[in-house]
């Protein structure tokens, strides 16, 4: 390899690597994470836990009824069914690791705000928008893959639509498309989304 060639590859190299660390340390900058599917530390996989064995999304994620953050289940969680199924498996022994270890298991985070918005799972919860809204067909999923662009045209596209929902006796929206007994038009203000 002559010099030159050498030098105009490290160089090339360089760049790239620039690029990928930028991208990224900055992507919140960028918005648009569509399409985003981390390999995560263990295959767990929707598909099997929420639609072949229809577990509930709020069994492992109870966050999202009553708070900001749906979360993430502890390992614990997870220890409910697996101290017994499946307690051979080696992606199984990885949470046993984990407890035993005492370490928490590393998830990667699939969908991220920058941290000027503001994000509330409740109030939605409680509006009675469906997780699939925001999230896709996640029981499908192998892996989880960020399907909406969540950027802000996609907030304010909602907010801006009137929901036809029936309020029960909480307050709790019931999702109908025939009744509607009750409309719901969320804000749009800057301030409800950026403070
Ligand atoms: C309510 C019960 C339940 C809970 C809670 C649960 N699982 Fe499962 N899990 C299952 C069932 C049922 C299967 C499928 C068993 C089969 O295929 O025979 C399964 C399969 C798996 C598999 C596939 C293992 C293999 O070798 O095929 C992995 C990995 C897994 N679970 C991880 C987890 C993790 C991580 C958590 C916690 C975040 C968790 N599970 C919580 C019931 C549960
Ligand atoms: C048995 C427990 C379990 C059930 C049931 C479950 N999840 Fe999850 N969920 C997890 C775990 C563990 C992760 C983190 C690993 C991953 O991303 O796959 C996760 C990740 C997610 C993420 C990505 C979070 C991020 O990092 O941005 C979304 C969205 C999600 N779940 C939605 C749902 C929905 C919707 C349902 C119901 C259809 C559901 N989950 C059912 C355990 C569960
Ligand atoms: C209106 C849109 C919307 C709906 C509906 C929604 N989510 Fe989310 N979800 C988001 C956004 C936006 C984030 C990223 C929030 C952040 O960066 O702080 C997120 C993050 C998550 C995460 C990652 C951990 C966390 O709490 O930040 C999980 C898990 C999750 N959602 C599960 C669910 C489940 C389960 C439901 C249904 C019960 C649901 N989401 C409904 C928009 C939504
Ligand atoms: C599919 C429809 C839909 C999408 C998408 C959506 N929202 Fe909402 N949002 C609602 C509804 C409905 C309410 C509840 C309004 C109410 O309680 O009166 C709400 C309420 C809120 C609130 C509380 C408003 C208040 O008055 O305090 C915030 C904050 C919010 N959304 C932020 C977001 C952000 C940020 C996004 C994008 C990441 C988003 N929403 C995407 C439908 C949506
Ligand atoms: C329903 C929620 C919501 C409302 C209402 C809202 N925003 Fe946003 N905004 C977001 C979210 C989420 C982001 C981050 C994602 C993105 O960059 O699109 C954002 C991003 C931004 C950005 C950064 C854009 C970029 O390219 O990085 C600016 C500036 C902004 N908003 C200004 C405003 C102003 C001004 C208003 C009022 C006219 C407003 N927003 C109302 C949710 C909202």
């Amino acid at each position: 390899m002559s010099l030159k060639t050498a030098t105009i590859l490290s160089l090339l190299i360089t760049v790239i690597g620039a690029v990928v660390l930028l991208q990224g340390s900055t992507f919140h900058w960028f918005g648009n994470q569509q399409g985003y599917a981390p390999v995560q530390p263990i295959q767990f996989s929707h598909k099997v836990h929420a639609r072949d064995h229809q577990i509930a999304c709020l069994y492992c994620h109870s966050g999202a009824e009553k708070s900001k953050v749906a979360g993430i289940p502890a390992a614990a969680v997870c220890m409910n069914c697996h101290s017994q199924i499946l307690k051979n498996s080696p992606e199984v022994q990885k949470i046993t690791r984990a407890l035993t270890e005492g370490k928490p298991i590393e998830w990667i985070k699939v969908h991220s705000l920058p941290r000027h918005a503001v994000f509330d799972h409740s109030r939605h919860f409680a509006a009675g928008v469906q997780c699939q809204e925001c999230h896709g067909p996640v029981q499908t999923m192998e892996r989880v893959a960020q399907t909406e662009t969540l950027l802000m045209g996609m907030c304010v596209n909602c907010h801006r639509t009137h929901r036809e929902v029936t309020l029960d006796a909480t307050g709790r929206a019931i999702v109908s498309k025939e009744r509607s007994q009750a409309r719901l038009q969320a804000s749009t203000d800057c301030v409800v989304c950026h403070h």
